[in-house]
């Protein structure tokens, strides 16, 4: 009895998502289990999938390398996964097996947990730096959010070209390199950081250097392997307001358990114990 839910990717032993679902079951007092179901590369996808589907699971997270590989073996995709090409989350509902991405409103729930002023003027003006999968989850949801001012950074400009097309008002996003983000770093409210530049182990690099970034800016990482990385700390030294990546983890768990239950969960004191957990790795 109860909800049965899985985490399917390679390699996952070290995934944080059986912590983060386990707490939300206790947390709702719904009994269920969620559990790793690493994917080998070697091993068929396709019999991997058949077995899964045949275990009478309520849903599944997917993580690399098969957020796109999944899509062919779906019955509907959400709208959101379809204009990003990319399914985390996978829900079975009256029968059909259901993608979602809950990568961007994971990202603006927890930023609007933390700095709910920043929603006030739609108008602020945001910079995505980075243009993989999470700058263009971010930058959809921002949209969706009726962000109106959302410029992007890219070392390769051409990659963030393709983002944009997504837009309600294209025409009002700049294109820049990083050393312009650099320079103009101080003409944002808003500065997103979504490359794995800074992660471990490469911990004392930083996307762009923070000395433009201007008092009460929020500047927001979503590396969470340090918890604070380099460009949050130079950029807290410029009296930058941070917002840091491990939340974004949470928010996306509490989107899909949603999606699953119908419960929202409270994220509460879970920010500084996965916090704990992450800085005694
Ligand atoms: P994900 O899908 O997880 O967001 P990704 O597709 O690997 O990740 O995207 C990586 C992003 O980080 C890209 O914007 C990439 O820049 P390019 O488009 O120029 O490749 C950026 N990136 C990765 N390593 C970088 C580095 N060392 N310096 C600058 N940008 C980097």
């Amino acid at each position: 009895m109860g909800f049965h839910f899985k985490l399917i990717g390679y390699p996952i032993t070290h995934s944080l998502s059986p912590w983060i679902h386990e707490q939300f079951l206790e947390r709702s007092n719904l009994q269920g289990t969620y559990k790793i179901d690493e994917f080998k590369p070697e091993d068929s996808f396709e019999e991997n999938i058949k077995r899964l589907k045949n275990e009478q699971i309520d849903g599944f997270n997917v993580t690399v390398p098969y957020k796109q590989a999944i899509i062919p073996f779906l019955d509907i995709l959400d709208d959101t996964a379809r204009k990003m090409g990319a399914v985390n989350t996978v829900a079975y509902k009256n029968g059909k097996w259901i993608g979602y991405n809950t990568d961007g409103v994971g990202y603006v729930r927890s930023l609007e947990s933390k700095y709910p002023n920043l929603f006030n003027n739609k108008e602020n003006r945001v910079l995505v730096i980075g243009a993989g999968g999470a700058a263009r989850a971010i930058y959809y949801a921002l949209d969706q959010y009726e962000f109106s001012n959302i410029d992007i950074a890219n070392r390769t400009k051409a990659t963030a070209e393709g983002i944009i097309e997504m837009a309600h008002s294209p025409r009002r996003t700049e294109i820049l390199s990083l050393e312009e983000a650099e320079k103009n770093a101080g003409s944002y409210e808003l500065i997103i950081q979504t490359t794995s530049v800074g992660m471990k182990p490469n911990q004392e690099q930083a996307i762009i250097s923070s000395n433009n970034i201007k008092l009460n800016t929020i500047v927001s990482d979503i590396v969470y392997q340090p918890v604070l990385t380099k460009f949050l700390r130079d950029s807290a030294k410029k009296g930058a307001m941070i917002h840091q990546g491990h939340t974004m983890l949470l928010y996306q768990g509490q989107y899909a358990f949603e999606i699953w239950t119908n419960k929202k969960i409270n994220i509460g004191d879970m920010d500084t114990k996965l916090k704990d957990i992450l800085e005694g790795r």
